[in-house]
């Protein structure tokens, strides 16, 4: 029961400080194991497995975010163990698969996590389908709204909100900062911007009225509003929502649902909050109730800028499995 006082709801965000682990459960991540990329499901399975011995706090905090979420729709694990070395391995030029880092501590991590939650996926889209994408700044891309991007700030958006299999979670871990120590990650969620709609701006944006765009790393390179399917904003529980946002991309087809869209993202201006996320931080983000984005930072191209690996996880498999080959994690389903 004394472990449990390390889960602390504060104003800002509910950490889990996993800062403290005891060596038993450092070595949970950081024994040997299968390569996830080279023997995916057996890497998963033995990450689930060893998930099942993480200490109490950290299931629960888990296990009660999956079931019933929370106010900022995110959860924040802090400290986690890292890749020995990891100080010295370069940042992944162009976000590719790295060839220095020889370990997998930090996909253990996200895949560790990601299985209290659900399961992890990939999209062919992206980064060849890697389950662990590895996120950073990439040269002539500052200012475009992809996860490439550094200059600009990158706009609110539920991930992939276009998509039909959608993740439900989004998991974001840490292994670097960026040299300034400025870049965050933005967020807001539903439950607190809700309060500050209009009953009639609410109504339309439950109306299916809204067309969103396929992301540019999904082939939109032009970044064409208006190439995505029809969706309303809002859904579910009226009076417990989830969220259809992407304020780059998502564009309303009549005025009234302008206007409606026009003051959720002034909601969303206004509720706003950011994490500033260290080396051994992971974010879990429901995806289903808050959009998150990032703040704009200087990169420098020095092989040591930000670097974030990424995964995706979904709660039911067979929901993409007619998009899937059987037996893989990987979502092809094709956009035009
Ligand atoms: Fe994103």
């Amino acid at each position: 029961m004394q472990q449990l006082s390390a889960v602390s709801v504060s104003t800002e965000v509910q950490v889990v400080d996993c800062r403290e682990f005891d060596e038993a459960t450092i070595s949970l991540f950081l024994a040997p194991g299968t390569s996830p990329y080279h023997e995916t499901e057996e890497f998963l399975l033995d990450c689930e497995m060893r998930a099942d011995e993480m200490p109490r706090f950290v299931r629960r905090a888990l296990l009660e975010f999956q079931v019933r979420s929370n106010p900022d729709g995110i959860l924040l694990l802090q400290g986690l163990p890292i890749d020995p070395g990891l100080y010295y391995v370069h940042t992944p030029i162009n976000a590719q698969r790295s060839i220095e880092k020889k370990t997998f501590v930090s996909e253990r991590c996200l895949a560790m996590i990601g299985s209290r939650l659900g399961h992890l996926v990939s999209y062919i889209q992206e980064k060849n389908g890697d389950l662990f994408q590895n996120l950073a700044p990439v040269q002539g891309q500052e200012r475009i709204q992809s996860s490439g991007g550094s200059k600009t700030r990158l706009q609110f958006h539920r991930e992939t909100v276009f998509h039909p299999y959608a993740p439900e979670y989004l998991l974001l871990f840490c292994l670097r900062s960026d040299h300034d120590r400025v870049a965050e990650t933005t967020y807001a969620s539903i439950t607190h911007a809700l309060p500050l709609l209009s009953e009639q701006h609410r109504e339309i944006l439950f109306r299916p009225l809204y067309r969103t765009g396929i992301d540019y790393s999904f082939g939109n390179e032009q970044t064409v509003k208006g190439n995505g399917p029809v969706l309303p904003v809002l859904y579910g529980n009226p009076r417990d929502p989830f969220l259809n946002y992407d304020e780059d991309l998502m564009e309303a087809l009549t005025p009234e649902a302008d206007a409606a869209l026009e003051a959720l993202k002034d909601a969303v201006a206004q509720v706003y909050r950011s994490v500033k996320l260290d080396t051994g931080d992971l974010l879990c983000i429901d995806n289903r109730r808050t959009v998150h984005g990032r703040s704009a930072f200087t990169p420098r191209y020095d092989g040591f800028d930000r670097w974030l690996q990424r995964s995706f996880v979904v709660r039911d498999l067979g929901e993409s499995a007619g998009d899937r080959y059987p037996g893989e994690r990987v979502i092809r389903t094709m956009f035009e």
